[in-house]
């Protein structure tokens, strides 16, 4: 591991207020998934902003077929690894599947992963969660909500299918996020919708919004670290870019994914979706 911190390129800590200021002030935040000390430390050398301790853990670290097994245990295993690994970057978990379905049970596991090293915790849903998000705020939890292509809800999509595409669906998304932000949702999360859904859903909410397959209007980007390393076990996704190539080493990689979305060639028109 890198034991110099001046090879870091986070200078200070990431924390939501950067993340608002970075909203605000148009700067692109950027965020990958990390499962472990050693690439969470390679990501700080590259200046990563967020870190995404992803239930995604299930496909790529475990080898399941979705993220459905991965339990609160996990997940805990996983963030106290990537806090170890740590500097600099902000910590996101995600709540695994069923951790979440009554507001005082996902208290009481929100609080375990914040224990473990999460600086905020994120759930799949929409406003059927707003009880649980009002809860989680009051209580000093930061709260990330993840809509559109929710992976746990897969069996209930029939598939990984791009979401918001009808009038009506893009409709009730942006009621669904403007009812957890009125609930106290500090983020938003958008997988795989339009782009052009994208831009409308970023300018209407008031907190960061940050995509993957949402286009490039979001407020940030994130990856599921081993698609962005071409490392993949099946199908790639059409919003995936390997940046594992050009000679690059790992840290090249994660700079190259950095830069992108900073200037904003990552994602381009080829990786995003229309209605
Ligand atoms: O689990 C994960 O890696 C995620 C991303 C796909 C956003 O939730």
């Amino acid at each position: 591991m890198y034991s110099d911190n001046s090879q870091r390129k986070l200078t200070k800590p990431v924390t939501l207020s950067t993340l608002k200021k970075m909203k605000a002030e148009k700067e692109k935040i950027t965020c990958l998934t990390s499962y472990d000390a050693s690439f969470t430390n390679v990501m700080n050398v590259a200046g990563v902003e967020t870190i995404l301790v992803g239930d995604s853990l299930g496909m790529v670290i475990q080898g399941q077929d979705s993220t459905l097994p991965v339990t609160i245990e996990d997940m805990c295993y996983h963030t106290a690894a990537v806090k170890r690994g740590n500097t600099n970057a902000f910590i996101l978990t995600d709540m695994s599947f069923m951790s979440y379905s009554k507001p005082e049970q996902a208290l009481d596991n929100a609080a375990k992963l914040m224990q473990a090293g999460a600086n905020m915790v994120k759930l799949e849903g929409g406003s059927w969660l707003a009880d649980t998000v009002k809860l989680l705020s009051q209580r000093g939890i930061p709260v990330c909500a993840h809509l559109g292509l929710t992976p746990q809800s897969v069996h209930k999509f029939g598939g990984y299918k791009v979401q918001g595409k009808s009038q009506d669906a893009a409709d009730l998304l942006l009621q669904e996020s403007l009812d957890l932000v009125a609930a106290g949702a500090d983020i938003l999360l958008y997988e795989c919708i339009p782009t052009e859904l994208g831009k409308t859903l970023t300018e209407a909410v008031p907190v960061p919004t940050i995509g993957i397959g949402a286009g490039h209007h979001t407020d940030g980007q994130v990856l599921v670290m081993h698609d962005m390393l071409g490392i993949n076990l099946g199908h790639t996704p059409k919003f995936v870019k390997n940046f594992l190539t050009d000679g690059r080493n790992v840290t090249e990689a994660f700079e190259a994914y950095v830069k992108e979305v900073k200037d904003m060639t990552f994602p381009g028109a080829e990786h995003g979706f229309k209605s």
